[in-house]
C-alpha cells in the first residue's frame, strides 16, 4: 500500500483536513488535486490552529513533501500570502513544496467575474465562495486561460493576458496591463523555485514506495460532473479527479477513505434535502461552530443523509469511512439518520440528479436515542456511550462500508481507530 485518497463525501467542509492531518504522520508526500483557495482546511495541534486554502495539510509535518497538483487553480497572489503567513508560523517550504507547472491561475479578473456572474444569477445564484474558482475553470477548459508556467514566458504571457481580456470584453488600457504583468514577473520570481514536473515525480515517488495522501478539497455532492449541479464547485472532486488533477495513472490510487460527517451541513444555495431549519439545527451550527473558514458564512445543518452519503461512497468507491465531528452530537435526545426519499408515494431507489427533484423529495428517517456524555475524551470506541456506538453501527449498517476512524474533537488527538 503505497497511496491512499482521503475525500470529502458529502458538500464539504467534513473536516478532511483532521483526517489527513491525522494519517499525514506517516505519509512522505500530501498531494492537492483540485480545487483552489475556495478550500478551507483546518488543523489544531496543541491548541494552535491552522487553515489552509490551497497548501496541501501535510506541511505541517516538516518532513513531509507537499504537491499542488495540474488540476488546482492557484491565486499566485493569495499562495504567495498564504506561504508567507504560515512561515510567520515557523512552517518550512523550502525543497518541500512542488507545483505542478500547468496548474491553472486564478487572476483579479476571475475573482471580479465571479462576483458579477453571482450578482447576475440574483435569486438563481450559486453562494460561490468568490475566490474566482469557477471563472478560472470555464478559463482552463474554454483554452484561454493562463498557467502557472506561461508566468515563464513574458511576451507569451503579455499576449495571453491580453488575449484573456478581450475574450471577456473587458477593456484594459497598455499601463493597467503593463502593471498586472509586473505584478506577475514579481510573483513568479517568487514563486518558481517551486514549480516542477509534478507527474514525472509522483510516480517516481509512487514506485520508489514512498506513501502518497491525496487531500480531497470540497466534496462529492460539490463534484462538477456527479454533484447536485448547478450548485456546485467547477472541479473534480472524487476520485476520478486525483489522475486528471496530478498525472498519476488511476491504478495508482491504492485506497479511498470517505469523510464523513456526523450529521449534515453545506454552505452556499442548492437543494439540502436533510436541512434542519429549526432549534435542533441552530443548536448543531453553534456547537459544531458551522462557520465557514473562507468565508465566515454560517453552514446550514441537517441529519446524516445516508441517501445521499452511499451515492457518493459508490462515486468514489470508497473502502471505509471516516466520521467525523461525532461530539458535536452529544446532549441531543434524539439523533436521525435519513434512509430514503419518497416523491409522492414512491420511494426513490436512486439519488435524484435534478435539482427540482432533490428539492421536493420528502425524507424518511431512522431515528436513535441520542447521549448526554461528553465524548471529547473518549480515546476508543468501547469508551463510547452505548448510544453513541448504536448510532455508528446504524451508519456502518446502512452504509455497508466499514467505519475506520471516529473524530470528536478538532484536536489532532481526539481520534478514535476503530478497531
Ligand atoms: P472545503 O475544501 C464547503 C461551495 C460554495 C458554493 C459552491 C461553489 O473547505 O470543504 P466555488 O467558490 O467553489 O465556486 O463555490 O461550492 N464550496 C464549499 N463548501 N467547503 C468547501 O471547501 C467549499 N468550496 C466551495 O459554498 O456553494
Ligand atoms: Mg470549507
Amino acid at each position: 500500500m503505497s497511496s491512499l485518497a482521503v475525500l470529502g463525501c458529502m458538500w464539504g467542509d467534513e473536516a478532511k483536513a483532521k483526517i489527513v492531518d491525522f494519517l499525514g504522520a506517516d505519509a512522505d508526500v500530501v498531494v492537492r488535486f483540485q480545487g483552489g483557495a475556495n478550500a478551507g482546511h483546518t488543523i489544531v495541534v496543541n491548541g494552535i490552529k491552522y487553515v489552509f486554502h490551497t497548501i496541501p495539510s501535510g506541511i505541517l509535518y516538516p518532513e513531509t513533501k507537499c504537491v499542488i497538483g495540474a488540476g488546482v487553480v492557484i491565486d499566485p497572489y493569495s499562495l504567495k500570502e498564504e506561504i508567507e503567513s504560515l512561515e510567520k508560523l515557523g512552517l518550512s517550504f523550502k525543497g518541500r513544496l512542488y507545483i505542478d507547472e500547468r496548474a491553472g491561475l486564478v487572476l483579479p479578473l476571475h475573482k471580479k467575474l465571479d462576483n458579477k456572474q453571482e450578482s447576475g444569477l440574483g435569486a438563481g445564484k450559486i453562494g460561490t465562495t468568490q475566490r474566482g474558482i469557477g471563472p478560472a475553470y470555464a478559463d482552463q477548459t474554454s483554452r484561454t486561460g493562463l498557467r502557472m508556467i506561461d508566468l515563464a514566458y513574458p511576451d507569451w504571457l503579455n499576449d495571453r493576458l491580453q488575449s484573456l481580456y478581450a475574450s471577456h470584453e473587458i477593456a484594459v488600457t497598455t499601463p493597467e496591463l503593463e502593471a498586472e504583468i509586473a505584478d506577475l514577473n514579481r510573483i513568479w520570481e517568487y514563486l518558481k523555485e517551486y514549480v516542477a514536473p509534478v507527474d514525472s515525480l509522483l510516480l517516481e515517488w509512487y514506485k520508489d514506495d514512498r506513501y502518497i495522501l491525496f487531500e480531497g478539497a470540497q466534496g462529492t455532492m460539490l463534484d462538477i460532473g456527479f454533484g447536485t449541479y448547478p450548485y456546485v464547485t467547477s472541479s473534480h472532486t472524487i476520485t476520478g479527479g486525483i489522475s486528471v488533477g496530478t498525472g498519476i495513472p488511476p491504478r495508482c490510487v491504492d485506497k479511498v477513505i470517505g469523510v464523513y460527517k456526523a450529521y449534515a451541513t453545506r454552505v452556499g444555495e442548492g437543494p439540502f434535502p436533510t436541512e434542519l431549519k429549526n432549534d435542533t439545527g441552530q443548536r448543531i451550527r453553534i456547537q459544531g461552530n458551522e462557520f465557514g473558514s473562507t468565508t465566515g458564512r454560517a453552514r446550514r445543518v441537517g441529519w446524516f443523509d445516508s441517501v445521499a452519503a452511499r451515492y457518493s461512497a459508490q462515486i468514489n468507491g470508497i473502502d471505509s469511512m471516516a466520521l467525523t465531528l461525532l461530539d458535536v452530537l452529544s446532549g441531543l435526545e434524539e439523533i436521525k439518520i435519513c434512509t430514503g426519499y419518497w416523491i409522492l408515494d414512491t420511494k426513490l431507489k436512486r439519488f435524484p440528479i435534478h435539482p427540482v427533484a432533490l428539492s421536493s423529495v420528502q425524507t424518511e428517517y431512522l431515528s436513535l436515542k441520542g447521549w448526554d456524555k461528553d465524548i471529547t475524551d473518549c480515546r476508543s470506541v468501547r469508551q463510547l456511550p452505548k448510544a453513541a456506538k448504536e448510532y455508528l453501527e446504524a451508519i456502518q449498517d446502512i452504509m455497508e462500508v466499514p467505519i475506520e476512524l471516529v473524530s470528536v474533537g478538532s484536536d489532532r488527538i481526539q481520534t478514535i481507530v476503530v478497531k
